[in-house]
């Protein structure tokens, strides 16, 4: 809203000192590899669990059916809860290892959290890739999603920590681009692999899983911890000379007073997912850090990122085309994500969820439009070539609005809305929802579509109109606030001043964001 854009979003960026160093920029980006293996995970199950040899050897029952399968309705062709619990498992077991990661990122460290993760993840790679059995494959699957739950919620975190403020959501979009480029990478290990002859293939699209593992694994060895983190951990001198050598410069006293109230605040707290979930004040935390990532999923985005080359191949494609399809929406998923670096800092997070959302829209339109067309209720029909050609055009044009909204926005503002006392918590929760809706997604589309025919896309549309017009109405502008000043954006809001708390009440309560003596106007 108007009056939002001016209270928070155009204001002057505060006083406090710092540029973007080769430093912050290198720590930023080991960080963000940790969205790699998210991304690997997110882009590989599809296109093994479309393998021959993979199904016959471990669910011999689904490749029967498959080949045996007469079925003419191109709506269900490809519902099997089986195969599509293989997939969607791991979303189970990040979901549980977000919860347990908020204590230890909180406690020990955000660095901590990252390394368990990559470690872990790595196990997962190598069990995976050397599967005999049903088993093994579970158990490695479920060993991912713990590396992942871990990454998920610390790296966030980590991120809009350490950046500036001038430069926190570009910083922090680094975590979204490596998902993408880490989608784009398995997308063209799949192309490669499934031409194999061997049949073992497969192997190697899962073992190479174990790269963007050691990537993060050493990577989070020599990454320092954030200063907000020392701090928290009781070590102020500590605490203050990391963030001037953050910010390469000893000028940091603003930053440093606040991160102290911050922290002041913050030890009074104890059990904060408790209090996320049930203080008043936090209500604004918890909305956005509960609808954010399910809006996120419900645009339906992880329909395309698992089940893109089957619906491509159903619309008439071939299977070479199908899979090139996805390739060229992949590699546009990449690009697209550059935009909202470049966008977010400058113009604005509202901006974006907003053009986003109207885009999306039209593609979900349009694509669930020719569908119905085509295939009508009965599932039987074909499209035409160019038909098909405009189907992927519209699909790309949907992946690309989502790569610079939905997809950065989702991870960015859930972590710099939360205040320091709750920024675990809340990013736990954010995780986890997002967790749980993929696995949702993961698991119920295909039956989802089978019943819901061409009205599951009009379904998503339906929900990214009730999701923009939600930003529209209740989300503040968060560009250039520095992130312990958050509370100041809310107590602003039209909506959520009725939730905010002032300073005076916060030293009577002991908690929330402190207000601070920089000039926000
Ligand atoms: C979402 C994923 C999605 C990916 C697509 C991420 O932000 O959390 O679910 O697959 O973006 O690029």
């Amino acid at each position: 809203m108007a009056r939002d854009e001016e209270a928070a979003g155009d204001r002057k960026p505060p006083s406090y000192g710092g540029e973007v160093n080769a430093f912050i920029v290198t720590t930023c980006i080991v960080a963000a590899f940790g969205g790699l293996i998210f991304g690997y995970d997110l882009g590989i199950s599809g296109g093994v669990t479309s393998m021959d040899s993979f199904l016959m050897k471990f669910f011999p029952s689904v490749y029967r059916k498959e080949v045996a399968d007469q079925n003419q309705n191109m709506y269900c062709k490809f519902d099997s809860h089986l195969l599509t619990l293989f997939t969607s498992s791991l979303y189970l077991s990040a979901l549980v290892a977000c919860m347990c990661a908020s204590t230890i990122t909180r406690k020990y460290g955000r660095k901590l959290s990252m390394l368990s993760g990559g470690l872990v993840f790595l196990a997962g790679a190598i069990i995976n890739a050397a599967a005999v059995n049903v088993a093994m494959l579970i158990v490695g699957r479920l060993l991912l999603g713990v590396g992942v739950g871990f990454c998920n919620q610390s790296i966030p975190v980590y991120l809009s920590e350490i950046a500036p403020a001038k430069w926190r959501g570009a910083m922090n979009i680094g975590f979204q681009m490596m998902i993408t480029i880490g989608i784009l990478a398995a997308n063209l290990v799949n192309y490669w692999t499934a031409k194999i002859p061997s049949g073992n293939g497969w192997r190697i699209s899962l073992g190479l899983a174990a790269v963007p593992a050691l990537m993060i694994t050493v990577g989070s060895l020599f990454l320092p911890d954030t200063p907000n983190s020392i701090l928290e951990r009781g070590d102020a001198a500590k605490a203050k000379q990391m963030l001037q050598k953050i910010r390469g410069t000893d000028d940091v006293d603003a930053e440093f007073e606040d991160l102290v109230r911050a922290s002041a605040a913050a030890k009074k707290i104890d059990r904060p997912m408790r209090r996320l979930l049930t203080e008043r004040r936090y209500r604004p935390q918890l909305v956005f850090c509960t609808l954010i990532p399910f809006f996120q999923q419900v645009t339906g985005i992880n329909v395309v990122m698992f089940y893109a080359p089957v619906l491509f191949k159903t619309l008439g494609l071939g299977q070479s085309a199908s899979l090139m399809s996805s390739l060229i929406t992949g590699f546009f998923n990449v690009v697209a994500t550059f935009v909202s670096i470049y966008v977010a800092d400058r113009f604005g997070r509202r901006s974006l969820f907003l053009e986003g959302g109207i885009q999306m829209i039209i593609c979900q339109v349009v694509v669930g439009g020719m569908i119905a067309g085509s295939f009508g209720t009965s599932g039987t029909g074909q499209l035409s070539t160019a038909a098909a050609v405009l189907v992927v055009v519209f699909v790309t044009g949907f992946v690309m609005a989502f790569a610079w909204s939905w997809g950065p926005m989702g991870w960015l503002v859930p972590t710099e809305i939360c205040p320091l006392e709750l920024r675990s918590a809340g990013q736990a929760m954010n995780a986890g929802v997002n967790m749980f809706f993929t696995f949702v997604i993961g698991q119920f589309f295909l039956s989802l579509l089978c019943n819901l025919k061409f009205g599951l896309f009009f379904l998503f549309a339906a929900f990214v109109v009730v999701m923009t017009g939600f930003i529209y109405f209740f989300l503040p502008e968060t560009r250039n606030v520095p992130i312990e000043d958050m509370g100041e954006v809310f107590r602003r809001h039209w909506f959520w001043q009725k939730y905010a708390v002032d300073d005076d009440d916060d030293n009577n309560k002991g908690g929330s964001a402190p207000r601070r003596s920089v000039e926000l106007k």
